[in-house]
């Protein structure tokens, strides 16, 4: 499988419960490696651009309200099928449809408050990476 980069964020409720050390913890043991992290708490603008491809959806006024309701931890990850493995990882978006074991299941709220965020395409991967990070806040780790 080729190295590949996924932009992930550990959403505000996960945040509120201290559950960045837990998540981050999932992440490094099915071998993910953290190429940059950010700490910080996104503004109503810069949660609409960045969820903005759901700008039509009818949750997208909620969802951006959550997303900057509190602070976020967000993380590129670098590994071998990194997208499919962090998706992997979270489980379905809903939280009540997830399969046990995954961090949507075992630590979500609901389907908006689900815990964390993955890129679904490397495409949306390398577009949602360069919204956070420049090209010196990465570090190559393969
Ligand atoms: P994400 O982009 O956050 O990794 O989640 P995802 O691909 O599994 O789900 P997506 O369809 O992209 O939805 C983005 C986020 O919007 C919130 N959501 N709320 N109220 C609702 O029905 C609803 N549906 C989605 C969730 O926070 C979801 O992760
Ligand atoms: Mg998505």
């Amino acid at each position: 499988m080729a190295t590949e980069r996924t932009l992930a964020i550990v959403k505000p409720d996960a945040v509120a419960r201290n559950l960045v050390g837990e998540i981050l913890r999932r992440a490094e043991s099915a071998g993910l490696r953290i190429a940059a992290a950010r700490f910080l708490h996104l503004t109503k603008v810069e949660a609409e651009g960045f969820y903005a491809v759901h700008r039509e959806r009818p949750f997208f006024s909620d969802l951006t309200d959550y997303m900057c309701s509190g602070p976020v931890m967000v993380v590129a990850f670098e590994g071998d099928g990194a997208i499919a493995t962090w998706r992997g990882l979270m489980g379905a978006t809903d939280p009540a449809k997830a399969e046990p074991g995954t961090i949507r299941k075992d630590l979500g709220v609901n389907v908006e408050q689900n815990s964390t965020h993955g890129s679904d395409a490397p495409e949306t991967a390398q577009t949602e990476i360069g919204y956070f990070f420049t090209a010196l806040d990465q570090v190559a780790r393969n």
